[in-house]
């Protein structure tokens, strides 16, 4: 599916018009993309099939973001998010970006760790050795547990054992097992085979297993994004050197390093999310990953060209699949999934770190212009208006008072709208 992601004018549609413009550029058929905007009529017993005791379910809205290209192919871009500027701050960026290409990526195997830990062993670095010296019999052992991903060219690949030493005496081997997970998320998988693995593992030991679990740090399964920003664009040099700034500030202090991530992650888990994919596992990736240098900082590196342009660049764990979980069975994932037209595991990882990039350049940006609130300002008086009960076009008319007064308020918000209904 070849799409094109400028779409001129798309915010200023409604709804309806943003999902036909959508599904005439995709080509697909609209049946295919319909659960993004009606509800499935049998969502409750899907999702009581998802978890336990399911009493409703919740709507969250989903965008499209528009103008990203990434390697050279645009793609439209779902994403489910309740907080307001997330969606248009990611568009503007790709449009910077989209004039020097946008978005370069790489990524690498779709690789797991699952751990095993020992326990209670008095020559802990003997035992390692031996583990090592049963890497075969482990690795096929494991790959006993999921034949269908080892016909799929995955599968376990490789051994790591490593000595953790907790204080109080407490040593651990732990044995980690490393696996080729191809299109799926893979927790599933790992965990199964660390379960399957802990009978041999404690004979070949000599020891207790107790933990048989993934590590959600997926250090082995990077993904990473390159993007220039024309420096006119983003709003000339002063701009470029401001977001330089903020990036500087949040590479040397946690604090302010916490803040700056959390708008990637505003990027990163809003197309996690739309996916159908596990979100928790994907924010624990990025922040320990943050943290890899043992003092937590920002994820994203800033730098400037010779033409003074903006050099931005990212890394992080991606730990995303296609296959399995809410992505196959949630109707809603399943549309957003082929709106995207990602094939594989790894593309779809390619695409997150781009909106994550995207993300946080448009965050630093208005920081380092205009401050972030005038952004936000309009959507959340259009919230503040509507709370207050305004109602079509009273909506718009207390919407631009409560700007032009200053003050984006319940109690202005329901003063305006007596006073509207008065006159009226
Ligand atoms: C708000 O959700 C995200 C920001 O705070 C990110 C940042 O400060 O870089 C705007």
């Amino acid at each position: 599916m070849s799409v094109n992601s400028r779409i001129p004018g798309f915010y200023k549609l409604s709804p309806a018009d943003r999902f036909k413009a959508v599904v005439e550029l995709t080509g697909l058929p609209e049946s295919e993309l319909a659960s993004l905007t009606q509800p499935a009529p049998d969502m409750l017993s899907i999702a009581d099939r998802m978890i336990e005791n399911v009493v409703g379910t919740l709507s969250i809205p989903v965008g499209v973001a528009a103008n990203f290209t990434v390697n050279g192919r645009d793609y439209l871009i779902p994403m489910a998010t309740e907080e307001p500027s997330v969606v248009a701050a990611a568009s503007n960026m790709a449009s910077v970006a989209r004039i020097n290409g946008g978005f370069f990526t790489s990524a690498d195997q779709p690789i797991m760790i699952s751990q095993i830990q020992l326990v209670g062993k008095k020559d802990p670095y003997g035992a390692r050795l031996k583990l090592y010296e049963r890497r075969d019999d482990i690795l096929a052992l494991a790959n006993e547990q999921d034949p269908l991903l080892v016909k799929l060219g995955g599968g376990a690949r490789d051994i790591d054992v490593r000595i953790v030493e907790a204080g109080a005496g407490r040593i651990y081997v732990v044995l980690h097992l490393i696996v080729d997970v191809r299109d799926a998320m893979g927790a599933n998988a790992v965990n199964t085979m660390a379960e399957a693995l802990a009978p041999l593992v404690a004979e070949i030991a000599d020891a207790r297993v107790r933990l048989r679990i993934l590590s959600n740090k997926a250090d082995r399964r990077m993904a990473r994004v390159r993007a220039t920003y024309d420096a006119a664009a983003l709003g000339g040099p002063d701009v470029v050197d401001g977001i330089i700034d903020a990036y500087a500030f949040a590479a040397a202090d946690p604090y302010r390093a916490a803040t700056h991530n959390k708008g990637i992650m505003n990027g990163i888990t809003a197309v996690v999310l739309a996916t159908g994919n596990d979100t928790r596992a994907v924010e624990a990736g990025c922040h320990s990953h943050a943290a890899a240098g043992g003092r937590y900082t920002s994820l994203s590196h800033y730098e400037k060209d010779a033409a003074g342009n903006l050099v931005g660049t990212m890394e992080v764990p991606m730990p995303v699949g296609l296959v399995g979980g809410a992505t196959k069975t949630h109707p809603v994932a399943q549309a957003a999934v082929k709106l995207l037209g990602v094939t594989g595991a790894q593309e779809l990882a390619q695409v997150i770190v781009s909106v994550g990039l995207a993300q946080n350049t448009g965050a630093l940006r208005a920081l380092a212009a205009e401050g972030i609130q005038k952004g936000h300002m309009s959507l959340h008086a259009r919230n503040i208006a509507v709370m207050a009960g305004a109602q079509g076009e009273e909506i718009e008319a207390v919407v631009a008072k409560l700007r032009s007064g200053g003050h984006v308020r319940m109690d202005r918000a329901h003063a305006i709208l007596d006073e509207i209904r008065q006159g009226a």
